[in-house]
């Protein structure tokens, strides 16, 4: 197996000599007719014999203790197989996700917690009993307000260490201008089209697990440490999974109560969450409060720069919202403090949703940084030009690729930028406003390994435990091995989605292409080097397309190279001392115009352009709807996300689609995404960067000053709804 784990820039053969050009095209997705004549099996489909249906009964209190479970009426209910509660073998969080049933302990963390699951032959009569359920608690601490007190200042949980580089108080105090706010954000839900959903079954003392899942490979570990078997018992298929958006990189409890209510009644058993369930047994964004504070000279040259801020977590949760993630590499100053303090609550656990620390962070530092561009006179553009860094402004590492300047100009251009004084654009009733923001996620490239063959027929296969939750991942995985090895795309199979495939990245922290197509190039430079070999040329020497190989003049079809047995090559991409060595990041710039009925406060976005430079696009169309996705989501949690604690019982009162508004059709205008490309050698063999969690960076703030724009009020507290405008 070739590893090939990132010591140096890489520019792959089969990449630079390949001249198919099929990488990067607009192709359509390779798997689409299936999903769009139900013929694509997720995770509640694909029903096997025998199967049984559960609903998991919630915890009636948000805190407290578990007195006693009576089980009576539900276990009395016609078409009622088994009540199970109080397993012994579930373990308090051990889990990467932390929404863990956790049936050992009578303590209960959260409202909804799953204190027991029913079991049933319809999903009917299973949900009707969990309802039957009596659970009786005595109460607990009650702690439901993500904006109370105490706040914790030094927080044991969390990935992003505080920083705190150079004197704050001293910088700012020496500052000629000194800007200081504070923003809100509220409670986010990762709502994907395709609610949690798990099928379990038992072949002999093997687990198989179809379910929703974006990281397979890790939730493989995660079961089996869970249910206490080994790893190599556990399987889990996801081939088609509706949505992900953080909420299913972790294994939810449902994954682990239909496993043992699989093995309790001895048949497959399958669950899915209904909307309103979703909310509490799955992670959430935390709630954020943010004070920004920035100290510049009379041109705006950023000498300190703070974000901190505050977010929400549950007694038993370990993750701690990374809000200044994406605000670390992204402007100028020698000071920069940055920092997430903690409230404990007793609310359903908070985690990674799309762009965690970005998606919410750049609201406050984009919003901030046009209101220092209005306090200096300067145009905001102008402000973050001139505080664009040259090297990373906290390690010093130069950048792998940087385009952001790019990005503004590009945007600019294609925008029409041309902003007016807020509140001086008027059309009827109507108040027009623009406004910009930047866009940074940090780049991350995983350990990745794929298998790909060349088959005796001249088709090529492709194989890793990688999942598509929408975003494209069969097509990117076809396109790159059709580019290295000169093959049509539809001579490319594509086969993902099951653990017993080579371990690979998942789909997660942007990721997932970057890191799993890298693998696939390095198994296919290996089958060029075979290839090579098998004609007595040198890899760089070949040339590649239609299925067939070229050298000198020469040509042979691939199919004439492979003579029976298929060629076959295994390897593993990962980070090393390139990506140590490097600051890397993907970039982009937001640019959006608002309408604001200046007689109701209501808010239509016009338009929205975004550039980006995410180094080398795989597919532009793919590339460009995980964008779009992400500034659809910017519209929405600038104007209408936005869950609610009652904060007297700890339940949440907008938990479904009905009240938690997300962007609509109605509510999106037409949208365009343009690329700045620049293939990245140092970010992973394939060079390209991060992609799904770009789009939301900085798309929220770009409306938010939009709205100021046009009306001259600056809302800080999202979302920004129509009440906060009048
Ligand atoms: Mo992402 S929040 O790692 O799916």
């Amino acid at each position: 197996m070739t590893e090939q784990m990132m010591d140096a820039p890489y520019r792959p053969h089969g990449l630079t000599n390949g001249e198919q050009g099929v990488l990067g095209q607009p192709l359509p997705r390779i798997e689409g007719a299936a999903k769009v004549t139900g013929q694509a099996t997720y995770a509640y489909e694909g029903t096997p014999a025998g199967i049984a249906y559960a609903g998991i009964v919630g915890a009636p209190r948000g805190s407290g203790t578990i007195e006693r479970i009576d089980a009576s009426a539900a276990e009395a209910l016609p078409g009622v197989i088994a009540v199970i509660h109080g397993d012994p073998r579930m373990p308090a969080g051990e889990a990467n996700s932390r929404a863990m049933p956790s049936f050992a302990s009578d303590t209960v963390f959260h409202y909804g917690q799953p204190v027991a699951i029913v079991v049933a032959e319809n999903q009917a009569v299973a949900r009707e009993a969990a309802a039957l359920v009596v659970v009786e608690m005595t109460p607990g601490q009650d702690r439901f307000d993500p904006r109370a007190e105490p706040i914790d200042t030094a927080p044991k949980i969390g990935f992003l260490p505080p920083i705190a580089k150079g004197d704050l108080d001293a910088a700012l105090a020496e500052a000629a201008v000194v800007f200081d706010q504070t923003y809100t954000t509220p409670i986010h839900f990762p709502a994907a089209m395709e609610p949690h959903a798990s099928t379990a079954w038992w072949e002999d003392d093997k687990l198989i697990v179809r379910s929703s899942n974006q990281v397979i490979g890790a939730a493989r570990g995660t079961i089996a440490q869970a249910l206490g078997i080994d790893k190599d018992k556990v399987r889990v298929l996801a081939p088609y999974v509706g949505g992900g958006f953080g909420g299913k990189t972790g294994v939810g409890p449902e994954v682990i109560l239909a496993a043992i209510a699989a093995e309790k009644i001895g048949r497959p058993v399958k669950v899915a969450l209904p909307r309103r369930q979703t909310a509490y047994l799955v992670h959430h964004r935390s709630d954020t409060v943010q004070h920004i504070k920035i100290g510049c000279d009379e041109n705006g040259i950023i000498s300190a720069f703070a974000h901190l801020s505050v977010a929400a977590q549950h007694d038993d949760g370990e993750f701690l919202e990374p809000v200044p993630f994406g605000t670390l590499p992204l402007y100028r100053g020698a000071v920069r403090h940055f920092k997430t303090d903690l409230v404990r609550v007793d609310l359903p656990a908070t985690g990674a949703v799309r762009a965690p620390g970005e998606a919410v962070g750049t609201f406050a530092v984009e919003c901030a940084m046009d209101e220092l561009a209005e306090q200096l006179g300067l145009d905001p553009i102008e402000l973050r030009k001139r505080n664009e860094p040259d090297t990373d402004p906290l390690s010093g590492k130069p950048f792998s690729t940087r385009r952001m300047i790019d990005c503004y100009d590009d945007g600019a251009t294609r925008f029409g930028w041309n902003p007016q004084p807020p509140a001086s654009v008027r059309e009827g009733e109507w108040l027009i406003g623009t406004g910009m923001a930047a866009a940074l996620r940090g780049n991350f490239t995983v350990n990745a390994e794929a298998i790909v063959r060349l088959e005796a027929d001249g088709r090529a296969i492709v194989e890793t435990d990688m999942t598509d939750i929408g975003t494209g991942t069969y097509t990117i995985l076809a396109q790159t091995v059709a580019e290295m090895l000169g093959l049509p795309i539809a001579d490319v199979e594509v086969r993902i989605g099951d653990t017993d495939l080579p371990p690979s990245a998942g789909s997660g922290g942007s990721f997932g292409a970057g890191s799993a197509c890298s693998a696939a190039v390095l198994a296919c430079e290996d089958i060029l080097t075979e290839l090579a070999r098998r004609i007595n040329a040198s890899p760089d020497e070949l040339r590649l397309k239609d299925g067939c190989v070229r050298v000198a003049g020469r040509e042979t079809a691939l199919a004439d190279l492979v003579r029976g047995e298929p060629i076959v090559a295994r390897a593993k991409s990962g980070p090393g001392a390139e990506s140590k060595r490097t600051s890397q990041a993907s970039h982009g710039a937001q640019f959006c115009e608002v309408a604001v009925n200046a007689v109701t406060g209501e808010v239509r976005v016009r338009r929205m352009i975004g550039v980006y430079d995410v180094g080398r696009v795989l597919n532009r169309k793919t590339a460009a709807n995980q964008l779009i996705g992400g500034m659809v989501w910017g519209i929405a949690y600038a104007l209408s996300e936005d869950g609610i604690v009652d904060t007297r019982t700890g339940h949440f009162v907008n938990p479904d689609f009905g009240e938690y508004h997300v962007a609509v059709n109605a509510d999106v205008p037409q949208i365009e995404v343009h690329f700045i490309e620049e293939v990245d050698t140092s970010a992973n063999p394939a060079g390209a960067k991060g992609v799904g969690e770009l789009g939301i960076s900085g798309a929220g703030a770009a409306v938010a000053n939009a709205i100021y724009n046009a009306t001259g009020v600056r809302v800080r507290d999202f979302p920004v709804t129509l009440d906060k405008l009048l």
